[in-house]
């Protein structure tokens, strides 16, 4: 008889909807993979070739904490090149992801009872890290000008973490007003809030603001390279402020988790430009996509988008039947999505379900939406 208690670990919604798409699936809303489309693949295998003629066994060695420094120089210059912000390569961390950022992260900043204030609806996956921790979390509503700053002014009194996604938002797609992020940034100073800005869709678009971190060298940042060059590369970073950085350091020992191999593969091609090479035709992408999408829902679902999307890969609709039953149905014929009540932080309306454009075909959002609508209907 084993004398251990386990923690609670739950499935994620994600992960659900996920693996219900890997089937034969011609209408997939639920993934927040990149369009296969976009990956550049023949550059990635250059840079393949290339790291193992260059570095033979050593792109097999263990990785070294905080990651290979090539790359987080290169990081810097991408954070600096691209999104406005500047930070010293030193404070750049490699992780495998940003969700094992937000883990590592999760370790480090909450234990039981500190207070974790989010985004409501928030992304469920980078949620459960912070709840496994024994955090307190806190929602905070969310408007079509991102957080409500004010809300959050009001309940933030007793210190702890802000966890947010300020700009193309998971799951609703909307982005922080640049007041609120002055507002945010000033809020923080003033009450010692520890600010983790989770930041994946800002590269991919090109009519959104400066991340916070722009704002304040006090945000803990958080990026990845998953939607622009795949998320099978496992390769994040953190950008940390002094005090963080050791720590966040020191505790990537204990799992050793990023790749040498894909972060040599990455570094190579940030020094071949091909993030230049990806980004105008990525932008263009997938902004006719969630045009696409907003369309075909005002046209045959109109009144179920719950907010105005901006940028990025998501929509949160509210489909006025039980999400997950009619998943079941849905994939049935060839269509997924991910219902959505768990991102909610108390009992989430269970009709709600968050549609991507990540993968699926621009050509297919139209055919896709009329399809939902009809399952929908038929439920009735
Ligand atoms: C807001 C947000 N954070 C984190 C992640 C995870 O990214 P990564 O693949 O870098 O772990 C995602 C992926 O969908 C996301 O939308």
């Amino acid at each position: 008889m084993v004398k251990v208690r386990l923690p609670r670990v739950e499935w994620s919604p994600v992960e659900l909807a996920s693996r219900l798409s890997r089937r034969g699936i011609r209408f997939n809303f639920a993934s927040g993979s990149p369009d296969p489309g976009l990956v550049p693949l023949s550059r990635i295998r250059e840079a393949v070739e290339h790291v193992l003629s260059e570095y033979g066994t050593g792109a097999l060695a263990y990785p070294g904490a905080g990651g290979f420094k090539g790359l987080r120089v290169e990081v810097a210059r991408y954070l600096r090149d691209y999104l406005g912000v500047s930070a010293d390569w030193r404070d750049v961390i490699i992780t495998s992801g940003a969700q094992h950022a937000i883990k590592l992260l999760a370790q480090l900043l909450v234990r039981r009872g500190v207070r974790v204030y989010v985004e409501d609806p928030t992304f469920y996956e980078t949620l459960a890290p912070f709840r496994f921790q024994g955090g307190r979390v806190v929602g905070i509503r969310v408007t079509n000008n991102g957080m409500d700053i004010g809300q959050l002014a009001k309940a933030a009194d007793e210190g702890g973490v802000v966890y947010t996604i300020p700009s193309c938002h998971n799951p609703t797609g909307v982005s922080m007003s640049e007041e609120s992020r002055r507002e945010l940034v000033k809020l923080a100073e003033e009450r010692g809030l520890v600010v983790v800005e989770d930041d994946p869709y800002t590269i991919l678009s090109s009519n959104v603001l400066r991340p916070l971190r722009a704002l304040s060298s006090s945000v803990i940042y958080v990026g990845t390279f998953s939607k622009l060059l795949g998320p099978g590369f496992r390769v994040g970073f953190v950008v940390a402020p002094g005090w963080l950085r050791g720590s966040l350091e020191r505790l990537e020992q204990h799992d050793f988790s990023t790749s040498t191999l894909t972060q040599l593969v990455v570094y190579e091609l940030l020094r071949m430009g091909v993030i230049s090479e990806v980004l105008d035709k990525a932008r263009s992408t997938y902004k006719s996509k969630l045009s696409r999408l907003i369309e075909a829902l005002n046209n045959y679902m109109p009144g179920s988008l719950q907010f105005n999307p901006s940028c990025g890969f998501y929509a949160l609709v509210r489909l006025g039947v039980n999400a997950e039953r009619l998943l079941r149905t849905a994939v049935k014929f060839g269509l997924t999505y991910v219902p959505a009540s768990r991102f909610f932080i108390g009992k989430g309306p269970v009709d709600s379900a968050r549609l991507s454009i990540g993968v699926i075909k621009a050509e297919d959002i139209e055919n896709g939406v009329k399809l939902l609508s009809r399952l929908v209907k038929d439920q009735y």
